[in-house]
């Protein structure tokens, strides 16, 4: 099975990581696509997020890491994936998925979505809150991976 696990990685966290290591083990490749152009006003551009994801995935095989545009489908379907992979931290979550996943079935009905629950320890994390601690100057570190720690740590000395 290729699988697509999109996103905006905006920063990538530790549960995002905990999800592509569990979707990695059940498909034979793992694109992990970074979506360019988000209603949301990134704190990283694109090429950033690419960056981050592909020194966090470096040890894992079969992951390779992409950005997109467009419709998901659309981009799956030119991949060749037959497989979406969505992340549930919590029942919060599942509104907002199933209404996304039925939209995309509605437009490929070829491709499935795939949830995997996050690991308890990581469903409090999102990356909202991850940037919003690291502005005012608190301690993230045990929300994200060691190079999107670094990477946010430059921006704020930059700001
Ligand atoms: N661990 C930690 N955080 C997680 C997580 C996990 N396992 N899973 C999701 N999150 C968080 C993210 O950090 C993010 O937090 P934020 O809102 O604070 O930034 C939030 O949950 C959801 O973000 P993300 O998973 O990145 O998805 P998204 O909602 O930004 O984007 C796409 C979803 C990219 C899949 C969707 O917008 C898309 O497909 N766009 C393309 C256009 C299209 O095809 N539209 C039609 C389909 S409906």
């Amino acid at each position: 099975m290729i699988a697509v696990y999109p996103g905006s990685f905006d920063p990538v966290t530790l549960g995002h990581v905990d999800i592509i290591g569990r979707a990695a083990k059940i498909t034979n490749k793992l694109v992990v696509a970074v979506l360019k152009n988000s209603s949301k006003s990134p704190m990283f551009n694109v090429q950033e997020r690419v960056e981050t994801l592909r020194e966090v995935c470096l040890g894992i095989r079969n992951v390779e890491i992409a950005a997109f545009d467009g419709l998901l489908v659309e981009y799956a379907r030119s991949i060749g994936a037959n497989a979406i992979i969505r992340g549930l931290r919590a029942v919060t979550d599942f509104e907002y998925e199933f209404q996304m996943a039925l939209s995309n079935r509605m437009l490929d009905d070829n491709i499935e979505t795939l949830f995997i629950s996050t690991n308890a320890q990581y469903s409090y994390i999102s990356s909202s809150v991850v940037k919003e601690i690291a502005r005012l100057g608190g301690d993230f570190s045990q929300m994200v991976p060691k190079a999107a720690h670094i990477k946010l740590l430059q921006k704020m000395g930059s700001m």
